[in-house]
């Protein structure tokens, strides 16, 4: 007999513990996204996952998925099939998928891609950029895949965004092509997308993406780090079934660091598979065995005893010029029930640059735990050092649910809820050190997080947001505040306050994505806990009404989001089994107004204008309807205020920064950087002068930046976007 009485208690603990709602003073406010009508969006459904989220300078967002990771029904599942088979993914080599007369329905199943306007609340689908001929095929019929489903993503000194291969195959292993593009930001605005029917290929003057070359070899889950000279540096990812290579076997990570130089337009690529103290040629693991079923030869054998860059490598630019691999990123294997292709180590590298593309490597300092797979990481703004939370040791997958029958649900490896901290140093022997504080986020086990981000505020503060206990189980629904406080008399950075942030309502899992909007508002979207099953559409597209002004909805009756996968892609059942288990793509977006926005009622400072000391209009440009600026290192300039806070209390000083512009996939926004402004009062209260730093001395790549100012109340304006870059003519 079940003691109800108890349950009850039980029930109540855990609302008291857990479901608290603060006020949003002190625990900030949620709402979802709900687009005004005219969009792609029925309600708050927004009808697509958001696995690469990228802030433009429009203050827009570009959402983007691709294929999004789904398998082609009816794919076999538990228990209708006692031995179900994996699914072969959306194409099957062996069916020739790119073949040019099958471009009509590969772009259909690639053609996820939107864009949100967080001010005027409107969702358009806009399409996907269109393949290219295949240089390599032989017969030239066939096309190029481009789906952008996992590419790499960075914006360029322009603000236009570069994107980096993404999905060839799933299956037999995941594998990348070599296609780049450059969405346009500007032709962006452009277009009336109300007036598109986003689900045909684009005809040219509604297209803003443009291709932007072959890299050497495919990549899946690449990273890209922006230089100071504007150029963009591409690390990691699985190759691709390459034209003019050895076999490729599973796992293979890709060897060459490539250069793409927006001046030029021109790739480069250096293998640095053979380059002394790098990954490639640091024996970890002298005994690998590969796991059974898995493609792996003598040379992948081989390959394996040695590290390897990670998968979205999460990679620093130093002031000194070199790079400091800090290994955090994606596992180097696919999540394998056993392991073997995990590698199990602490090792961290330095790149040095000598010239252009003389690239060396040299030894980090070991980190304290072995390097841990989907934590986030951030250049800390109060600290200087490079923060990594959380993240996954490797395992060898949990299975949650049914330990005794194939039907588990696969959840992942589980996350932590560490604090490594990077102290670089030219005095110690690898360049610094690495500290280790297993219980930062929390003491409580519940809160280990993976596929999370953290996120820097306007005011200095961290955001750590979204993810789970699991990839794909145990949501950790609460973002947790970190505040700076320092010593009164000293003001040196002492730690920070900790404060739990009202939850969520969505899961948030592998595959969400969470950023700064230029309002001050943080977007949060996405969460996969499987793959989608699709239905391969028999009718026409519905008519589309070209007046209208409404853009047609996806067919939504074609994708399935009740299907799970465990180990190795097999597709072993359906939601219906264990009812709590959010869909397999999460299509619902939340906006999280942090407590800052509700600091002195609705009175907001303002950033009117910037102006320079000697008159010049050329800095100034209006593009779309919003006024830019083009700023240069050691300048100065002035800042036109208003709606400044009556009283401040001498606790805390008015603050003028710089973040640049944001990106987020897979647990992590590489696109964010913090830098303060010294600035100095006018005469009057409204007006400010500040020197513009030198780009070199502070570490800032050529870029958009949002410039805000965040009063002595420690309330932020909104962002006045600048484009920050020397060697840039115009806007
Ligand atoms: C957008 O339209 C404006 C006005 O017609 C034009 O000047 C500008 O070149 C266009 N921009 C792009 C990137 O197409
Ligand atoms: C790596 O460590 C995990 C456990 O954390 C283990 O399952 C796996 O076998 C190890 N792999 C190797 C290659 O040592
Ligand atoms: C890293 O993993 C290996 C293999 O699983 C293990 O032997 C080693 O002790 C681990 N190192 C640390 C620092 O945890
Ligand atoms: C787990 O699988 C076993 C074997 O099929 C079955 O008897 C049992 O009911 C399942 N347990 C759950 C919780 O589904
Ligand atoms: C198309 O939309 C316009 C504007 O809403 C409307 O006037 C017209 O009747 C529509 N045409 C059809 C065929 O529905
Ligand atoms: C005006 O500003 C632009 C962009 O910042 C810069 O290129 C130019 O040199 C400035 N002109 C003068 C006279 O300072
Ligand atoms: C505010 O600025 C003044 C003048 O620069 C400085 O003396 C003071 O320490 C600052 N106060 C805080 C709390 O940072």
């Amino acid at each position: 007999m079940v003691n109800y009485q108890f349950l009850l208690i039980l029930f109540l603990q855990y609302d008291l513990t857990k479901q608290r709602n603060l006020s949003p003073e002190i625990g900030g406010s949620w709402e979802p996204v709900v687009p005004e009508r005219g969009g792609g969006a029925d309600g708050k459904i927004l009808g697509m996952q958001t696995v690469h989220t990228i802030l433009l300078p429009s203050g827009k967002v570009l959402l983007v998925s691709g294929s999004s990771w789904r398998n082609l029904a009816s794919a076999q599942y538990y228990p209708l099939f006692e031995d179900p088979k994996p699914g072969p993914g959306l194409w099957n080599q062996d069916e020739d998928p790119f073949e040019k007369s099958k471009l009509n329905s590969y772009y259909e199943l690639i053609n996820n891609a939107a864009i949100y306007d967080p001010q005027a609340n409107t969702f358009y689908r806009i399409p996907h950029p269109i393949p290219v001929d295949d240089p390599d095929s032989s017969d030239k019929n066939h096309f190029a895949p481009n789906d952008l489903f996992c590419t790499g993503h960075q914006h360029l000194p322009n603000g236009n965004v570069l994107f980096v291969g993404g999905t060839q195959y799933y299956y037999p292993f995941d594998t990348g092509h070599r296609s780049t593009f450059i969405f346009d930001w500007q032709k962006e605005l452009n277009i009336s997308w109300n007036y598109v029917d986003w689900r045909q290929i684009p005809e040219n003057n509604n297209n803003p993406w443009s291709f932007a070359g072959f890299m050497k070899r495919g990549r899946w889950y690449a990273s890209i780090l922006p230089l100071l000279d504007g150029r963009m540096m591409v690390f990691g990812g699985f190759v691709g079934f390459d034209v003019g290579f050895p076999d490729m076997y599973a796992f293979e990570m890709n060897t060459f660091v490539e250069f793409f130089d927006p001046k030029t337009s021109k790739w480069s690529a250096v293998d640095v598979k053979s380059l002394p103290n790098g990954p490639f040629t640091t024996l970890i693991n002298p005994t690998f065995k590969p796991t059974k079923g898995w493609k792996c030869d003598d040379r992948c054998i081989e390959d394996n005893k040695y590290d390897a860059f990670k998968l979205y490598p999460q990679n620093y630019l130093f002031p000194d010029g070199r790079i400091f691999l800090t290994r955090e990123g994606d596992f180097t294997s696919a999540r394998t029930m056993d392991g073997a292709f995990i590698r199990n180590t602490t090792h961290t590298y330095w790149i040095g640059l000598q010239e252009k593309e003389d690239i060396s490597f040299s030894r980090g300092p070991d980190r304290l735990t072995n390097v841990t797979s989907y934590g986030t990481t951030c250049l800390d703004p109060n600290t200087g050092l490079i923060d990594l939370f959380g993240g996954q040791l490797s395992c060898s997958g949990v299975k949650l649910y049914n330990d005794s029958r194939p039907d588990n649900y696969f959840g992942g490896c589980r996350g932590s809820r560490k604090l490594e901290q990077f102290i670089y140093s030219k005095y110690e022997p690898n360049g610094g050190h690495w500290t280790l504080d297993d219980n930062f986020l929390s003491t409580n086990i519940e809160d280990d997080r993976s596929n999370h981000y953290a996120l820097i505020l306007p005011t200095s503060q961290l955001l750590i947001m979204g993810g789970s206990n699991y990839d794909f189980f145990g949501s950790t629904r609460y973002p947790l505040l970190l505040t700076p406080y320092f010593d009164e008399e000293t003001n040196q950075f002492l730690g920070y306050q900790k404060e739990r942030m009202n939850e969520h309502l969505e899961a948030r899992l592998y595959h969400t994505a969470a950023l700064l909007l230029p309002d001050g508002r943080i977007w949060l979207s996405g969460g996969n806990t499987g793959r989608a099953a699709i239905h391969k559409r028999t009718k026409p597209f519905s008519s589309f009404n070209t007046s209208s002004g409404t853009q047609p909805l996806p067919d939504l009756s074609l994708i399935d989001l009740d299907y799970y996968f465990t180990t190795d892609d097999l597709i072993l059942g359906r939601a219906s089994r264990a009812s709590s288990i959010p869909p397999t793509e999460m299509w619902i977006a939340e906006i999280f107004s942090p407590p800052y926005l509700f600091i002195d009622g609705k009175r907001r400072a303002e950033i009117l204008s910037l102006s320079t000391l000697k008159p010049n209009d050329s800095f100034r440009k209006i593009i779309g309807n919003q006024v830019f600026y083009l700023l240069r290192s050691n300048q100065y300039y002035i800042v036109e205020l208003s709606n400044l806070p009556q009283h401040c209390s001498g606790k805390r000083n008015a603050t003028l920064v710089l973040i640049k512009m944001p990106w987020a996939t897979h647990g992590w926004d590489g696109g964010q950087r913090l830098f303060n402004l010294e600035y100095i009062q006018l005469g009057v209260k409204e007006q400010i002068l500040f020197f513009m730093t030198d780009a070199r001395t502070a570490n800032l790549p050529p870029a958009y930046y949002m410039l805000f100012y965040v009063d002595c109340m420690g309330k932020p304006s909104k962002a006045q976007m600048i484009r920050f870059d020397d060697s840039a003519q115009e806007l």
